[in-house]
């Protein structure tokens, strides 16, 4: 009976544990809350506009968001109080997302305060040496190859000849090797959303899923201690009968 009542306990509570993680997508992953959500996990994606929707990866936990001039980006982070999301490029190539990303027409902005930074692509061969200009940068590593290096450099340097100016952009830092660590990642920030009716409408999802959450768990703190009462219960049952025996016996026996 104890066996099949911890079971029944155990149940229980880990249904309460699913639910009220049910706006992550894996442990330890992101809380995702309003203005995001996770597509097909909440309610109400387009009132608020795809901007602020993400999604679980297949196949493991990771939460990703989309940037239709991008492609994917894993969240890392999400800080409601600061505004602040921290996004990591699955390719491990910053520079490549800070060149290729066009935050306009979406909800977010830079994090940090920004400069404008120039790409090269410049041409090269073992043999050719590097141009006086570009001898204070590093070349991009996941960015360059065998007959090429890219270089983000200040805007006010003349162009070398054997480079083409790809495009100028305000990124918040320049490729340094020592800031390449792969998990430097991408730190937003975003724009409330003006829909405040969608926004309730999470919320009270939300809600309406941490009171289920919460009476689960208290049902279940209410099992465990009616189980161990019971079980209490018994075991004085069980002793007083043996006490009682023991009784028995000894008027027997006199
Ligand atoms: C999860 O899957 C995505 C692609 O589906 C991949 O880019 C990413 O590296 C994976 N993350 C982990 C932690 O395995
Ligand atoms: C970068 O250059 C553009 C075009 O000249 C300018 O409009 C923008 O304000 C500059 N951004 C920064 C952060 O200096
Ligand atoms: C740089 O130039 C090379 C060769 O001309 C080209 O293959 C590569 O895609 C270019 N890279 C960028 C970021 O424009």
């Amino acid at each position: 009976m104890a066996a099949a009542h911890v079971f029944f306990v155990a149940i229980v509570c880990s249904s309460a544990v699913y639910i009220s993680n049910a706006t992550r997508c894996g442990h330890g992953g992101p809380e995702v809350q309003s203005p995001f959500h996770l597509i097909n996990k909440q309610p109400c994606h387009d009132a608020l506009g795809s901007g602020y929707a993400m999604k679980c990866a297949e196949g493991n936990s990771t939460t990703v968001i989309s940037f239709p001039s991008y492609g994917y980006l894993m969240v890392k982070s999400i800080d409601y109080e600061t505004k602040r999301i921290d996004l990591i490029d699955p390719k491990s190539c910053i520079h490549e997302v800070f060149l290729g990303l066009d935050l306009a027409n979406t909800p977010f902005q830079h994090f940090y305060l920004l400069k404008n930074y120039t790409y090269l692509n410049c041409s090269s061969s073992p043999s050719s040496p590097v141009d006086q200009v570009l001898q204070s940068y590093d070349e991009i590593p996941c960015m360059s190859g065998a007959d090429h290096k890219v270089y983000t450099v200040d805007v006010s340097i003349e162009v070398p000849s054997n480079c083409r100016a790809i495009k100028t952009v305000a990124i918040p830092f320049g490729y340094s090797p020592y800031i390449s660590d792969n998990t430097f990642g991408l730190a937003l920030t975003w724009d409330s959303p003006p829909c405040d009716g969608c926004n309730k409408e999470i919320a009270d999802h939300h809600r309406h899923h941490q009171v289920l959450g919460w009476s689960i768990v208290l049902l279940c703190v209410c099992l465990a201690t009616a189980g161990l009462a019971a079980v209490k219960m018994y075991a004085s049952y069980v002793k007083k009968q043996g006490d009682n025996n023991a009784k028995e016996n000894e008027k027997l026996l006199n």
